[in-house]
């Protein structure tokens, strides 16, 4: 059997992570697939930068869109992030050049999925994320494939480590939000735009992409009612422990009688429930469904080796031949209805 041939885009926690499990689990991975995984070229921007893993074996390219498109790439994997930009630009370009394509890259997929999705069908390629949402947590592929037997009723989450750490930390230490988040600068924990942690945006991302996915639906990012974790004050988490809840800064999909509702607020969540336990940078996803009611994962949503396992997962279902779509199902009669506010029951 031919090797599967990747080009990877993005040399920073995520693509060295990748590389390092490709060279590490060589044999494995091979095993487990029935196809040798090879790398054949890489990017990034500067290439004089040591990135603790060795490159010499692998061609390099400046430029993510010559790297999307050589014959010897079968596989465009993009981990630059951003939504406009290279990222855009050399996604597209792999697509248009019958490459499929995995990414991590959740800001481009709750804004450009659909557009990429009816893309890739039309190119016959498939597109796979499943480290955008919740990083090591294999979510998407629960919902495509272990829960395809349930119509999905209700998605719900923390899938914002750093908002989530935040939170713990202010309750744990008596610490203010102000400091906390300089803590989290300093410990490299915030994005390099802070308010898509704390304004709840990339949180957000995540939800528009796990929603799109349990409801049929287009990602829709702009529906997503969002509020960030900026207004929470310690006298804000003692009333809430005072009456046995934490706050979490918890997303919501679900239907209701006016369409599909999704917000991404700060919420009190009883402190004994699986979500009130949740600690520190741990993201937690809930997700229920007609048959199998409800079923709780719970895990790393970010870090090198956790978000590389996730990439090496959509890595490995391509080698073994899958073609799983995941956006591009046919629209629902909610696609288009008004979100709606309602409570969390
Ligand atoms: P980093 O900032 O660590 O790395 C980004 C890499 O992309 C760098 O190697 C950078 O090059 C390269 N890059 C950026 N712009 C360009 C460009 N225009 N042309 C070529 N190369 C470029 O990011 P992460 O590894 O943390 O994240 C990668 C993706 O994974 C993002 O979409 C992120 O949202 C997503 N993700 C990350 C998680 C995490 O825990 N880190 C968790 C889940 C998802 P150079 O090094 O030369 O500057
Ligand atoms: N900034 C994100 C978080 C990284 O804190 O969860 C993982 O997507």
């Amino acid at each position: 059997t031919e090797p599967l041939r990747l080009g990877i885009a993005g040399l920073g926690t995520v693509g060295t992570g990748v590389i390092k499990i490709i060279r590490r689990q060589a044999a494995m991975l091979e095993a487990r697939t029935g196809r040798q995984i090879q790398i054949t070229a890489v990017s990034a921007r500067d290439a004089s930068k040591d990135r603790g893993v060795p490159l010499g074996d692998y061609a390099w390219e400046n430029d993510p869109v010559a790297l999307a498109t050589r014959d010897d790439v079968d596989v465009f994997v993009e981990l630059m992030g951003g939504h406009e930009g290279a990222a855009k630009a050399a996604t597209e370009a792999a697509l248009e050049a019958g490459k499929d394509v995995v990414t991590a890259n959740k800001a481009l997929l709750a804004i450009h999925g659909q557009a990429l999705a009816e893309q890739a069908e039309a190119a016959g390629r498939v597109i796979r994320f499943e480290a955008a949402v919740a990083g090591g947590i294999p979510v998407i592929k629960s919902l495509t494939e272990g829960l395809a037997g349930n119509e999905i009723t209700r998605v719900m989450g923390v899938m914002n480590g750093t908002c989530n750490y935040i939170l713990t930390q202010m309750e744990a230490t008596g610490q203010g939000y102000n400091a906390l988040f300089e803590e989290c600068g300093r410990l490299g924990y915030l994005e390099v735009d802070p308010n898509l942690d704390v304004g709840g945006i990339d949180a957000g991302h995540k939800l528009a992409i796990l929603s799109a996915i349990a409801f049929g639906t287009k990602p829709a990012f702009d529906d997503v009612q969002l509020e960030g974790i900026q207004r929470i004050s310690l006298d804000d988490i003692r009333h809430a422990a005072d009456m046995g809840y934490r706050i979490k800064l918890l997303g919501v999909a679900q239907r209701t009688g006016r369409g599909l509702e999704q917000r991404m607020s700060p919420c009190l969540v009883p402190a004994n429930s699986p979500l009130g336990q949740l600690e520190g940078g741990t993201n937690m996803v809930v997700i229920e469904g007609d048959a199998v009611e409800q079923i709780v994962l719970r895990g790393p949503g970010a870090g090198e080796g956790p978000t590389a396992s996730a990439v090496l997962g959509d890595i490995c279902d391509l080698a073994r031949g899958s073609r799983l779509a995941t956006f591009g199902q046919p629209a629902t009669s909610l696609e288009d209805a008004p979100a709606a506010q309602t409570s969390l029951a």
